[in-house]
């Protein structure tokens, strides 16, 4: 099938990558004319796992091209995706002028003798607003187009993007006709997972519903492990024995410095104001944020009491992407970390194995020292702080850590490394919701 993805960014480019691999041939559009001439030039703007030598592969046999004009693309697709962001304002609605200019910019390329078209929304939007693209489209477009809206969310994560694309728990489809529900079905046919067919406001508010409830699920341990830390208890032994509970899972019931990224933070914000917009306060999710928010500055009390003052310590920070296998740092709680630090004063060096680039522009004005080897990072620093899950900290060479600090002192915030380990080294090691 022809299909045109408008928005190449994580989501646009890894979607449109993965439906080459299905076999479809696919054009990758966005009006960021550096990105397109960046992937025309056979680079990949951001890093995820295994996508650079899918794009290359699927380039390079013809099925993945990329253009900076919807117009120049849509006329010989029989689908059009939209993966435009959709961020926050600051009373937490979500910004869906992205969307509405897409809409605006389709309607203007349509034409009738082009046939019918499916245009999917694949942004995470509030319910309904697949409604106003359709109204958005019939305004702005001439007579006797024709084209149905159809809403699919996306669930990959990133760092794992293209395994959850290609291997997905399930496909939602809404859609609010048999017609445009088949299309999108032929767009998947290759791929084998269960697919929910809904009609288009369920499938919107699918998304927002899961990934709220994940959020949930993370601020639950967090809140959890606090208990653990006042009472002695092991917040990992409470999540294994909360998690063998099928109904339960163990799946994102790991403690840490809360959750970040480009998603969950704006869509629990979006969920609130979606309810509250309806009359039905979902107070709840306002308790999820709220122990989100503060399970960074907790930690951070903590760091604090250990070092009594922070002015002018030397802290190392590894890590600064959102979580491992990413170049993103977007509402990465890292940096939060780091600003708060420099707000005390402290000296703050920080590493991270793909993330510099994007966090440089972020941290150089706070004063924070990038460091590209993880154990001179850590030179001299009188407390390591582990803010992102990367394997390579995971797996530290302990021996030339305790080597080059100045203290033997680490803070995870991540509980990626072994209490037992640390003890055999000598290094005081402090973790989330575990004894010490
Ligand atoms: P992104 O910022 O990485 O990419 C969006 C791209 O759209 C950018 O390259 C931008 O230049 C382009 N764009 C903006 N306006 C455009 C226009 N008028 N025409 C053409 N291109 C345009 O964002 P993302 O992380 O890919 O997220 C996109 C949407 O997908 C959001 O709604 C997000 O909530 C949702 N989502 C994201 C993820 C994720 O892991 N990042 C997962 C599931 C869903
Ligand atoms: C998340 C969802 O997992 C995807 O299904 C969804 O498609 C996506 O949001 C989206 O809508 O954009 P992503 O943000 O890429 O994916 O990454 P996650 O693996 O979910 O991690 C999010 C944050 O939660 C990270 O900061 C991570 O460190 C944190 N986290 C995750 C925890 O603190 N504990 C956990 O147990 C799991």
């Amino acid at each position: 099938m022809n299909l045109t993805i408008i928005g190449s960014g994580y989501v646009g480019l890894t979607t449109g990558t993965c439906f080459a691999e299905m076999g479809h041939h696919v054009i990758c559009v966005d009006n960021n004319t550096e990105k397109i001439r960046t992937l025309q030039s056979g680079a990949i703007p951001i890093y995820e796992p295994k996508l650079e030598e899918l794009v290359k592969k699927n380039v390079a046999v013809g099925r993945l091209e990329f253009s900076p004009s919807i117009a120049a693309s849509i006329a010989e697709s029989e689908v059009i995706f939209i993966a435009v962001p959709t961020p926050p304002n600051t009373d937490g609605s979500v910004d869906l002028t992205y969307i509405e200019k897409v809409a605006r910019e389709i309607a203007q390329a349509l034409q009738p003798e082009m046939g019918y078209k499916v245009i999917v929304d694949k942004s995470t939007v509030p319910v309904k607003t697949g409604e106003k693209v359709s109204q958005t489209i019939k305004h702005y477009a001439g007579p006797n187009v024709q084209f149905d809206i159809v809403s699919n969310p996306e669930f990959l994560r990133e760092g794992c993007a293209v395994d959850d694309l290609l291997h997905p728990d399930r496909i939602v489809i809404g859609a609010n006709s048999e017609q445009a529900m088949n299309v999108i079905k032929r767009v998947y046919q290759p791929i084998h997972a269960p697919i929910l067919e809904t009609d288009v406001n369920s499938a919107e508010l699918i998304k927002h519903a899961a990934n709220s409830f994940l959020a949930l699920k993370i601020s639950y341990i967090n809140a959890v492990a606090k208990v653990c830390e006042k009472t002695g208890a092991d917040v990992e032994l409470v999540a294994e024995g909360i998690g063998m509970d099928k109904r339960i899972s163990r799946h994102f019931l790991n403690a840490g410095l809360g959750y970040g990224g480009s998603c969950f933070p704006k869509d629990v914000k979006a969920f609130i104001n979606i309810s509250r917009t309806l009359g039905i306060p979902f107070t709840l999710l306002e308790e999820v944020e709220h122990i989100n928010d503060t399970q960074h500055i907790h930690f951070l009390d903590r760091i604090r009491d250990r070092l009594w003052v922070l002015k002018d310590k030397k802290i190392a920070v590894w890590g600064l992407a959102f979580k491992q296998n990413t170049d993103d740092v977007r509402e990465s709680i890292a940096l939060k970390l780091c600003e708060k630090l420099c707000g005390e004063g402290a000296i703050v060096t920080a590493t991270d194995p793909k993330a510099m680039h994007t966090a440089a522009p972020i941290l150089n004005p706070m004063g924070v020292k990038l460091v590209e080897d993880m154990y001179e990072c850590a030179r001299d620093a009188e407390v390591l702080v582990i803010a992102t899950e990367w394997s390579e900290y995971a797996n530290a060479d302990l021996q030339k850590l305790a080597g080059v600090m100045r203290n033997r002192i680490i803070f995870d915030g991540r509980n990626i490394l072994s209490p037992a380990n640390l003890r055999a080294v000598g290094f005081e090691y402090h973790s989330v919701g575990r004894p010490s």
